[in-house]
């Protein structure tokens, strides 16, 4: 076995978007678990948005990382050395590894991954933390009824794509609004999407949802905020639901967007919007994951991944997921499963 670990830690803090010289390729010597700890081996790396805030050290309900820590983040690994009953070596497990190659983390914050259900790497995405968020954003809080207009932005990431077809299986008629040519074929031509639309090139966003929701916007579940969201709100129908998932477009931003002040549509079109946590759901996971696993596996939901390749390479895969550049779930393969 490996005697050295490869780790990625914060080297500074970005100011707007990330570089790569903000992370720095660390070696330290593979960690020993002692009593109740595993020591596992990371097979794929999770590269979600969230990081972007951790990175700084602006306030926010999670504690910043320090300068030197090593980037937070999921992986899917195996099992090495077990210091904890639960756990045998060559198990699959899912749990917070930090960019890393080798992690020793105590057992009960790990979840075991049946790889005969689905892919692995889905543990990341569709059965993981982005399947979660998609799951209960849209259904707990929106309650989407069918024949419902369903818009959705950032719909061809990791949890957009997945919100979409949610909200197939619930009946709806979906809108989706992504930033290149090539989402928007695969919107339509692979998940089913009723319509959709390259936000970066469409001359007028606000004209062309209008065309494509003739009959207004119930449920609007937001990726992104920003203009793109500002393009949404004026199209709401009464009673309409707004699920906050993200703002990615203003965590990057160097200074806060002044953009048109419109909680005045709540008011006349009595709708509601409610941004939300998946961590807040931890005790209904198993409710969603069975959901999920079925539609999985019914080929109900279907996604695609962009999976950069090696430790090294993660610091600009992050930087180009934040800048668009991934397809679906991005992750980093660290070995061979
Ligand atoms: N509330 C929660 O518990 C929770 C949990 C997970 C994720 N989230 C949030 O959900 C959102 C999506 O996360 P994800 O993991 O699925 O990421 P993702 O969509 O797979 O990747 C990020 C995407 O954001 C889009 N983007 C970047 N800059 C943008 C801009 N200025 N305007 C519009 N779109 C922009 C890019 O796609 P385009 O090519 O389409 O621009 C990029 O591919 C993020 O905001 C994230 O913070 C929230």
């Amino acid at each position: 076995m490996a005697t050295v670990n490869r780790q990625i830690t914060l080297a500074s803090r970005p100011v707007g978007f990330p570089k790569v010289s903000d992370f720095h390729l660390v070696y330290t010597p593979v960690p020993s678990p002692a009593a109740g700890e595993v020591l596992v081996r990371s097979i794929y790396l999770s590269l979600d948005p969230y990081m972007r805030g951790r990175m700084s050290d602006a306030e926010s309900y999670a504690r910043p990382l320090a300068i030197g820590e090593v980037m937070t983040g999921g992986a899917v690994a195996r099992v090495v050395e077990s210091m904890d009953p639960e756990f045998l070596p060559g198990d699959t497990v899912e749990g917070i590894l930090g960019w890393q190659e080798y992690a020793v983390v105590p057992g009960r914050t790990l979840r075991k991954v049946d790889p005969d259900l689905a892919p692995v790497s889905t543990a990341l995405g569709v059965l993981g933390m982005p399947g979660l968020t998609a799951y209960f954003g849209l259904l707990d809080i929106c309650a989407p009824r069918r024949g419902e207009t369903v818009v959705v932005s950032g719909a061809a990431g990791a949890v957009g794509m997945l919100v979409g077809q949610i909200a197939k299986i619930k009946g709806c008629r979906v809108v989706g609004m992504a930033g290149s040519d090539t989402k928007i074929t695969w919107l339509l031509d692979e998940l089913g999407f009723d319509a959709a639309f390259n936000y970066r090139t469409a001359a007028d966003s606000h004209a062309k949802l209008r065309e494509l929701c003739p009959a207004g916007i119930d449920v609007y579940f937001d990726n992104v905020g920003g203009v793109v969201t500002d393009s949404v709100i004026r199209l709401i129908n009464a009673k309409a639901r707004i699920s906050v998932c993200g703002q990615i477009s203003q965590y990057n931003l160097e200074k806060p967007e002044r953009g048109p002040r419109w909680l005045g549509q709540l008011v006349v079109k009595q709708a509601k919007v409610q941004g939300f946590l998946v961590s807040a759901y931890a005790g209904r996971f198993p409710e969603a994951l069975e959901h999920l696993a079925r539609w999985l596996t019914q080929g109900k939901l279907k996604y695609r991944e962009d999976i950069a390749q090696g430790l090294e390479a993660a610091p600009q895969a992050f930087i180009g997921m934040l800048q668009g550049a991934n397809h679906g779930k991005q992750l980093v393969r660290l070995a061979e499963y």
